[in-house]
């Protein structure tokens, strides 16, 4: 069976005290209605359809894609006016509602809903609550069956009592909507067109109301003020800590540990505490990573090490290679296997070949540097004349002295040594040494300057 999916996601959310949209607010680094369409995606929908409203522009802007339906809802009157500025986009045999600001729904309870809506069939997603103040309640007859739903502010004190809350999450069969929709009222305790009200209506036309339940409540948890903003995140980055120990990685501590984007994994993958990992990155079998380092877009092959406070993006480590502490990797740094980049080394569009070195206080940028070469303490490439950027080149088994500046566009041939302290301005020959500094003078006799008395 078809589906369309809808996500209502035009409400301003007025309890964050924000200028940003409450559907744009990250969760694991990626908006709330990002999440939410990702699950929709999930499901290979006919059409995703999201309905805007405040901010719409940027929240357009913010995630357009091919395969996304924006529907501007320029007033909020009701979830079910909301979902009727989509009803001309609407084709599929089944409709599902979603919602922008409740993002940790999984495809897996979505597929279980859409499951019970067999023809003419209404699935209903709720939720058994110690506390459902605020939530529509499920109204069932004395045999159980879905007779309405009747919003918090609407319901008669018994009706109050009732803990089986509405989630919102809704699938419904597409050709009916359109009469239920246009049948809505709005006189209620909000003045809105609910849409839940469709419940009772489809009750009246003779439709059963399935119901299903998520595995777990936070599922269907809403994002309604920063609270729970961070309950959010924690809940999610748990689920994501949970599932990378079940895939045999060691957490140090998985409170402590934050993913925000997709990881791989292999085996025996140790991750020490602060350990931020975003955008895509890829590890290996035996990988270590000490604690506080920032991990963005990079691979970590078999075996790389990264000790404590680095920060790679966009980096690639060969297998045994090995960086840190305070390594800073940028976007374009590439180490071979068992190179060693050490603490206060900046990279920038830097191959290193296998088994070079740079262990101390160093930055290289746009450099190529061939295998076994070997860095010394405050060596830099001068890759930028304040206009255009120039390439360094070294050779295999270089020997780079200590404080020596490269500037480029310069060439060293394999076994090239430089002398400490040089700065490198012509290509050097291999197996040359090259000397860029002045000559050492020794003053004899020389005096100290003394204080001026006054
Ligand atoms: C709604 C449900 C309630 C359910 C609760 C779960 C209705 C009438 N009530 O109540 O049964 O228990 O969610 O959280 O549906 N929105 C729009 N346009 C509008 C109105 C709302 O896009 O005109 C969006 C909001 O941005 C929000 C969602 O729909 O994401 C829910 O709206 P909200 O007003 O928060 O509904 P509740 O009162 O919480
Ligand atoms: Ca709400």
């Amino acid at each position: 069976m078809s589906l369309d999916i809808v996500i209502l996601a035009a409400g301003q959310g007025t309890r964050m005290r924000s200028a940003l949209p409450k559907v744009l607010h990250p969760i694991a680094g990626q908006s709330m209605l990002g999440h939410v369409i990702d699950r929709a995606r999930q499901l290979s929908p006919a059409g995703i359809h999201v309905v805007i409203g405040h901010g719409a522009d940027l929240v357009r802007e913010r995630l357009a894609a091919d395969d996304l339906n924006f529907v501007l809802q320029s007033e909020q009157l009701g979830t079910g006016h909301a979902v009727a500025q989509a009803l001309p986009a609407l084709t599929a045999e089944r409709v599902l509602i979603l919602y922008g600001d409740v993002p940790l729904i999984e495809a897996a309870t979505l597929e279980r809903l859409l499951e019970q809506v067999a023809d003419e069939q209404l699935g209903l997603l709720t939720v058994d609550l110690i506390d459902p103040t605020g939530y529509g309640r499920i109204v069932r007859d004395a045999n159980g069956v879905v007779k309405a739903i009747v919003e918090h502010k609407d319901a008669t004190p018994e009706q109050r009592q009732i803990c089986e809350g509405n989630t919102g999450i809704l699938a419904v069969p597409g050709k009916r909507l359109g009469d239920w929709l246009g049948r809505l009222s709005n006189s209620n305790a909000q003045g809105e067109y609910y849409l839940t009200d469709v419940i009772a209506m489809a009750v009246a036309d003779g439709l059963v109301v399935a119901t299903e339940q998520p595995l777990d409540a936070m599922e269907v948890q809403g994002a309604n003020d920063r609270m729970q903003l961070a309950e959010l995140e924690r809940h999610y980055q748990q689920r994501a800590a949970r599932s990378l120990m079940v895939q045999g990685v060691t957490l140090r501590d998985p409170a402590r540990f934050d993913l925000r984007g997709e990881v791989t994994v292999g085996r025996d993958v140790l991750i020490d505490i602060n350990v931020i990992l975003e955008g895509r990155v890829v590890i290996e079998d035996g990988v270590q990573i000490g604690p506080n380092c920032v991990i963005k877009d990079s691979t970590l092959r078999q075996g790389a090490v990264v000790k404590a406070n680095s920060h790679l993006d966009g980096a690639e480590l060969g297998a045994g290679s090995d960086c840190g502490p305070f390594a800073r990797l940028r976007p374009g740094s590439v180490l071979g296997a068992k190179a060693h980049v050490g603490n206060f080394v900046e990279l920038k569009n830097a191959v290193l070949g296998e088994g070079a070195k740079a262990g101390h206080l160093s930055y290289l940028g746009d450099a190529e540097i061939g295998a076994r070469t070997n860095i010394g303490a405050g060596s830099i490439t001068c890759n930028y004349d304040g206009a255009n950027k120039f390439k360094t080149v070294l050779g295999e088994d270089v020997f780079i002295g200590s404080n020596s500046a490269l500037v480029a566009p310069v060439t060293l041939g394999d076994g090239a040594t430089t002398g400490a302290g040089s700065v490198v301005t012509s290509d050097v020959p291999a197996n040359t040494l090259a000397v860029g500094r002045a000559k050492q003078r020794n003053v004899d006799g020389w005096k100290r300057p003394t204080k001026i008395k006054k």
